[in-house]
């Protein structure tokens, strides 16, 4: 069965607000973000929680370590019954052909981070890169590809790049804002149904629905939204 475009990404301090989140917007998502928030706090029993109301996880932990440490945290990972799980491309080519070689079966789906949405070119700049976001992204999306990772998180602005660069590759889009609502420490940022129709597989969706006065209506508004716009892969 084909999964819902829209993850949740349950960035709240306890588990109970979790468990209330993924129960209030459960016929909208099947996959579900479990960020450090959370799992500093729980631990692997925070993604048992969510694998037993029968949906799956998304462990946001963005690895960035020497090759061996990450290639062992896949393999945990893995064990645990994680459906995606992220590492930054900024680690390199032998980290991310460790962990690609220490998955068993297909998953978790390894999403390469490339350039995070709240970041801008003076940023990099800072950090010593002259490359714009979209060349940065382009050659960190080249990179993971070519180390056999499965999929990219990356902004709106340069999912189109994704897509041509990495077409069997998942391509995934957080830094989502409804309409109506402010854009917070997010920069590049897209509507639901724009990110979708941009080549987004996925958008993740964190405060405009754990923060709204009813997750629920704004998970079906988001739903409604991309099926209204006609095109999802
Ligand atoms: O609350 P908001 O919708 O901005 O949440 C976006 C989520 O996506 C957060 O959990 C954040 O950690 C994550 N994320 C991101 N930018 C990336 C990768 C992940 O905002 N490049």
């Amino acid at each position: 069965m084909e999964k819902s475009p829209l993850i949740v990404a349950l960035d709240v301090p306890t588990i109970e607000e979790a468990v209330k989140l993924v129960e209030e917007t459960e016929e909208y998502a099947d996959i579900y973000k479990v960020g450090p928030i959370l799992f500093i706090k729980y631990g692997p029993s925070i993604v048992q929680e969510i694998i037993k109301r029968k949906k799956d996880v998304f462990l946001d932990l963005k690895l960035h370590d020497i090759p061996n440490t990450v290639k062992e945290a896949v393999r945990q990972a893995s064990e645990m019954g994680v459906y995606m799980l992220t590492l930054h491309t900024l680690g390199g080519t032998e980290m991310l052909k460790a962990a690609a070689g220490a998955k068993r079966g297909k998953l978790p789906i390894l999403l390469g981070v490339t350039v995070l949405t709240s970041m801008r070119e003076k940023d990099l700049r800072e950090l010593g890169i002259s490359a714009t976001c979209r060349e940065q992204v382009k050659r960190l999306v080249q990179l993971g590809k070519e180390a056999g990772i499965d999929g990219f998180v990356c902004s709106v602005e340069e999912v189109e790049e994704v897509r041509r660069i990495a077409p069997s590759c998942v391509a995934v889009v957080p830094g989502i804002r409804p309409e109506s609502f402010h854009k917070q420490d997010q920069k590049r940022t897209a509507t639901p149904s724009e990110a979708i129709k941009m080549g987004a597989d996925f958008i993740v969706v964190g405060r405009p629905i754990y923060t709204s006065p009813s997750p629920k209506e704004t998970a079906k508004a988001i739903i409604n939204e991309i099926e209204n716009a006609g095109k999802h892969r």
